[in-house]
């Protein structure tokens, strides 16, 4: 498939940094055994695929901004553009050696999202999005699930981890929407649950206090697929408050109608 130069760079940055990733990954899996365990080793395999993409990217678009989970804000000479990286999305998972886990590359122009890519190293499922284009796995075309019933819905979640957002209010949420759907799941890598989205393997998912390299690609990746993205509120932008919920129109709507009024 033809694919825009834009999206090519984006492509090749993040089969190299995958590249380096799944190596890691092997490693991680025999460090398990060690008693000195993997996690320093994963914030390396992390920095490093950063790094890549960071050169990479900006080699091919100079002077566009980067904002990445590792290193923080670098300014470009062009402020109108700015890639939102996440060089390991699903840490927990990579970490464990669960193979559920990706680079997520969204490009902002202007405020919006006009590129996202989202790829698993581990079992090589590339989604691309960009504005107008539509979402493609693997170059097929994607499209959200259809399904207006709850109860015929598989959703997923975010839940908070230790230390981190409102346990009491997760638990809510997961009670309520437990009772009215037909399986609730916790994947463990946002960017993967959107992308899930936009494949039709899950009806819904939302989550809160996400950060904008979470959700940039899946974003755009949603919308492209003919999904809905937005805040909690229903109306809110989620790379604003952190917050998110998709699906399809009918989905997203009783999603949103059941989590808001929860959160006040
Ligand atoms: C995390 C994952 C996880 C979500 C967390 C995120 P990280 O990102 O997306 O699914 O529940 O809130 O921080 O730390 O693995 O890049
Ligand atoms: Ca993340
Ligand atoms: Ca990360």
């Amino acid at each position: 498939m033809l694919h825009s130069a834009l999206i090519n760079v984006m492509v090749k940055a993040a089969r190299r940094a995958g590249r380096s990733l799944k190596r890691d990954l092997g490693e991680v899996e025999n460090l398990q055994v060690s008693l000195k365990g993997p996690a320093n080793f994963v914030s390396l395999a992390d920095k490093r695929a950063e790094q890549m993409l960071l050169e990479d990217l900006t080699k091919a678009r100079p002077g566009y901004g980067f904002i990445g989970e590792e290193g923080g804000v670098r300014a470009g000479d062009d402020k109108t553009h700015t890639w939102i990286v996440d060089p390991l999305d699903g840490t927990t998972n990579f970490l464990h050696g669960i193979p559920q886990f990706a680079i997520s590359i969204g490009l902002q122009r202007e405020g919006t999202i006009i590129a996202g890519l989202i790829y698993n190293p581990a079992n090589d499922d590339l989604y691309i999005a960009e504005r107008g284009k539509g979402a493609f796995l693997n170059d097929q075309r994607l499209r959200v699930a259809g399904r207006r019933k709850l109860g015929e819905c598989v959703i997923a979640c975010g839940l908070p981890h230790i230390g981190r957002g409102d346990h009491d209010l997760s638990r809510l949420e997961m009670t309520e929407i437990q009772n009215k759907v037909a399986g609730l799941r916790r994947f463990g890598a946002a960017a993967l649950d959107m992308a899930f989205i936009a494949a039709g393997r899950l009806d819904g998912y939302w989550e809160r206090n996400l950060q904008p390299w979470d959700m940039a690609a899946g974003q755009i990746i949603v919308r492209e697929a003919g999904g809905i993205v937005s805040g909690i509120e229903g109306d809110d932008d989620p790379l604003k408050t952190g917050n998110v919920v998709c699906g399809n129109e009918f989905i997203h709507a009783e999603l949103v109608k059941i989590l808001k009024p929860l959160g006040k």
